[in-house]
């Protein structure tokens, strides 16, 4: 226990030590263009080299022998982010369940809920089998594989600007509330704003590197030590000492969480696609019928040590708060989201996206559009009466995100 929390707190040292001893001075405050896939513009050699090295770590599939397991649902990052380049998103499903008991959501830990790891590992003649949603469960929900272009900068837009856009109890009554997931911070141990994941239940790119490595391959780290339990069973058949990823080094600095992490922070975000006349009408469009009052065009970062992270526009299109969003909602309950909530889906990059909806069921933008119930009635129903042309415009915006 002691041996744990002390690597713990080594390796997050030197995560804030690199990025300090790697900023730069200098504020530049356009966000800047890239492509896909590509590094924030204008990092300093170090950091590009700390880009560099993650993408590695990002890339490398985990064996059985490095701590792979005992349940997974695949190999490494980049099995179900690499679309269109390396970072994006895929279409790559990975269920969530829980049932309902006595009106509370129960995540059905139990039975190695809330998520599916479908394939178990196997070892000499040790196996595991993958696990399957129990019959117990009353709700699954699909979740596609998100993005992750930008989400440096979406990490360093202060708290206090997230929360100023929530309005809980409607004042201003137009119909759309808002409220921001807050979630304990597994290395701060501190309530925070949620960020990342379809309902902001993950509170920063780091916890989200630990999180998937458990939850998606079965890697323990010093954040997250303890293996889950396949179906709810004991641990069989994966012999590795934990936390498994400590020893996944490739820059001789740091464990393979750290490293990732790096990755996704100085992940570029999506470049813009042309802008032409359709383009510029749609937006208007696009803000005549309310969806930019969710779809917040653009926030900005606070003070970050990393020049380029530091008060730059991004244009995410999200307010990063949950909204009912009515029936099609996913049915999870997650910290202080209920099942009908879901976070403003940032629509930056939409033109790379391959389906749209936490479940990948709108397979166009209009289907999309129409799956918002909720808060989004009044949006959803003045898009239902624009003419052909507007929402052809409407869409040719979406396109260029
Ligand atoms: C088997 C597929 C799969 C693998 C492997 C996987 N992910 Fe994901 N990733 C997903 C899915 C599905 C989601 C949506 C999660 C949710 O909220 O339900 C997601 C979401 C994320 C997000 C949140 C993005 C956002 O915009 O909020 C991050 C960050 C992330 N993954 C990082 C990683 C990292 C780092 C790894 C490797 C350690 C990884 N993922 C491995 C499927 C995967
Ligand atoms: C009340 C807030 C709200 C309003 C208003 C709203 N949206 Fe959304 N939007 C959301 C939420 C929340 C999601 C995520 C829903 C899900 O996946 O379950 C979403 C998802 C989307 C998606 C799917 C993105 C993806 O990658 O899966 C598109 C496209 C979209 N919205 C476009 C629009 C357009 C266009 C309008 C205006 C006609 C609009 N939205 C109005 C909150 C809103």
């Amino acid at each position: 226990m002691k041996k744990t929390t002390l690597i713990k707190f080594t390796g997050l040292m030197i995560y804030a030590v690199s990025l300090a001893a790697l900023s730069s001075s200098g504020v530049v405050r356009s966000q800047g263009a890239t492509e896909f896939g590509g590094p924030l513009p204008e990092l300093t050699p170090g950091q590009l080299e700390l880009f560099g090295v993650g993408k590695q770590v990002f890339l490398a599939k985990r064996s059985v022998e490095e701590g792979l397991g005992p349940v997974f649902n695949d190999f490494g990052c980049a099995q179900c982010h690499d679309q269109p380049a390396t970072g994006g998103a895929s279409a790559v499903i990975v269920p969530k369940f829980g049932r309902i008991v006595n009106g509370v959501f129960d995540p059905m830990v139990e039975f190695g809920g809330p998520v599916r790891q479908s394939t178990g590992i196997t070892i000499g003649n040790c196996s595991v089998a993958g696990e399957i949603i129990p019959p117990e469960a009353t709700v699954v929900a699909d979740r596609q594989s998100q993005p992750l272009f930008g989400l440096g900068l979406i990490e360093n837009i202060p708290e206090s600007t997230v929360l100023a856009l929530a309005d809980p109890d409607d004042r201003d009554g137009d119909g759309i509330s808002g409220r921001p997931n807050l979630v304990m911070d597994p290395i701060t141990n501190r309530v925070v704003l949620g960020r990342f994941g379809w309902k902001a239940q993950v509170p920063s790119i780091l916890v989200f590197a630990a999180d998937a490595l458990l939850n998606e391959m079965g890697m323990t780290t010093t954040v997250f030590p303890r293996e889950n339990n396949p179906q709810g069973r004991p641990v069989t058949c994966d012999f590795v000492p934990d936390p498994e990823d400590f020893d996944f080094d490739l820059d001789g600095i740091s464990d393979g969480m750290v490293a990732i992490a790096n990755f996704i922070r100085f992940l570029g975000p999506p470049p813009r696609g042309p802008v032409d006349d359709a383009v510029r009408a749609g937006e208007a469009v696009f803000a005549r019928t309310g969806c930019h009052k969710c779809h917040t065009p653009t926030l900005f970062t606070g003070d970050s040590p990393v020049a380029a992270l530091n008060h730059r526009a991004v244009n995410l299109y999200s307010d990063m708060l949950l909204h009912d969003i009515g029936p099609r909602a996913d049915g999870i309950f997650d910290n202080v989201a209920t099942g009908s909530e879901v976070r403003t889906t940032p629509l930056w990059g939409l033109r790379a996206t391959g389906k749209y909806w936490h479940d990948a069921s709108a397979a166009t933008f209009e289907e999309a559009i129409l799956l918002h119930g909720g808060e989004a009635e009044a949006s959803r129903s003045s898009f239902t009466s624009l003419t052909p042309a507007e929402k052809n415009d409407l869409i040719a915006f979406l396109n260029s995100l």
